[in-house]
């Protein structure tokens, strides 16, 4: 194990805690609220920052899309390069967040911002920036890494940079009283699949703290899924945020293996049909880990035990994964691509071209899922 660890955003979680936004941005910074398609003007979350910004100077931009897009984002670079904007405050879930995780960098660049995706343009310094979420999935109101799209080549990629990580972020479970049942689940699935990302590779000598906190978020996940009957009260929307946020905020991925293989050929689907994210990487999971199931048996066991307190058994990396399958299915969340427009083939060869494209051509932790393995993978996860 060796790794350098630290997590720098502050965290106000709480009923309440939009309104210390006001103590937290310095009173002399010129503000830019970056928010979505208007769901927090319907809930009260805009009124609530308006109210905590009343000393501040301070304007908006609205309009980002689920799964941002650069050419949107790129509205937002130029206003805070014409306006002088020295703060952003992001006010949404996972995609207003990681657009203006991407416009707080661009601002700071003179070349197409484009450039950030693509590692032409390695981003060392950002507009300061902070969060309001109103939707428990990504973590990326505590993390250093966004997902952007060029909707012009439907092309989704992902950048990081500690330039870009929030100084604080307010997670304040109320805000989630107005998620449709769609975005809860997608919640509940993201931050799980986070999670196995970093916990279910092959095992090596064994991260005991890594590897006991995946399972405790993982049971949680399990717990409130279970629960969700109970989705209206306090104390679930409490854990459900904590959760997630823990699950992408750097401690269980310190010094293990990392997969992302899910998530890689996730975006795609996304990229290409407009697959939620969440959705995404439920459909790839399963199928992805029967095809990596050796390199994958020892922590698919473990997760067997410990998560799902499964008998244990020759073939308990087998059932791990059928009641990975049962959890989505629980959430009504499909496990197979059904309505990309066209037929399998088609489809299959679609994503593969796009992958390859995209220089996603071996992935997972040992660099094994091949163009070939994507290919078995997708036969399977494409209905
Ligand atoms: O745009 P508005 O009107 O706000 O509506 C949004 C949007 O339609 C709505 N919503 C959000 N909060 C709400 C609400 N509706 C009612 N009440 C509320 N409180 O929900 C819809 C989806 O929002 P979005 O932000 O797209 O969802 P999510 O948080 O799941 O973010 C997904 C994006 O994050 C990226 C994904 O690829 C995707 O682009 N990811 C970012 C990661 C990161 N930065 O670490 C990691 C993840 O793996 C993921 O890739
Ligand atoms: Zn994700």
């Amino acid at each position: 194990m060796e790794f350098t660890y630290g997590n720098s955003t502050t965290i106000l979680f709480g009923q309440g805690q939009i309104a210390a936004i006001k103590k937290q941005i310095p009173a002399e910074k010129k503000v830019l609220v970056i928010y979505g398609g208007g769901s927090i003007k319907s809930n009260g979350v805009y009124d609530q920052v308006a109210a905590a910004l009343s000393e501040h100077q301070w304007q908006e931009f609205s309009g980002v899309e689920p799964n941002p897009t650069v050419e949107t984002m790129d509205k937002a670079v130029a206003i805070i390069k014409e306006q002088g904007i020295d703060f952003v405050l992001a006010v949404g879930g996972g995609s207003v967040i990681d657009g203006s995780k991407y416009a707080v960098a661009a601002a700071k660049y003179d070349g197409d911002g484009w450039d950030i995706l693509i590692g032409k343009h390695k981003v060392t310094e950002a507009v300061p920036l902070a969060a309001v979420l109103t939707l428990p999935a990504t973590g990326s109101e505590s993390n250093a890494g966004a997902v952007l799209t060029q909707a012009a080549t439907k092309t989704k990629l992902p950048f990081g940079s500690p330039a870009v990580q929030p100084i604080f972020a307010v997670l304040d479970p109320d805000t989630m009283k107005s998620l449709p049942e769609r975005q809860l689940k997608n919640g509940l699935v993201d931050a799980w699949v986070h999670i196995c990302e970093l916990y279910v590779t092959t095992k090596k000598e064994g991260a005991m703290v890594q590897d006991g906190y995946s399972e405790v978020l993982l049971r949680n996940l399990l717990t409130l899924a279970k629960d969700y009957d109970s989705r209206d009260n306090d104390g679930w929307r409490s854990n459900l945020m904590w959760t997630a946020n823990q699950a992408l905020s750097g401690l269980i991925g310190a010094g293990v293996a990392q997969d992302w293989a899910t998530h890689m050929i996730g975006h795609e689907l996304t990229a290409l049909y407009g697959v939620d994210h969440a959705r995404s990487l439920a459909m790839i999971q399963p199928a992805l880990y029967r095809n990596q199931i050796e390199a994958k048996r020892a922590k698919l066991e473990q997760m067997g035990t410990n998560v799902f307190a499964l008998e244990s058994g020759s073939d308990l990396a087998e059932r791990t994964i059928e009641a990975i399958e049962a959890f989505y299915h629980s959430l009504d969340v499909a496990t197979q691509l059904t309505d990309s427009g066209s037929d399998k083939i088609t489809t299959v060869k679609d994503i593969l071209a796009n992958l390859e494209a995209h220089g996603m051509s071996t992935l997972g932790e040992n660099q094994a899922i091949t163009l070939d393995e994507s290919r078995k993978i997708l036969e399977a996860s494409v209905a």
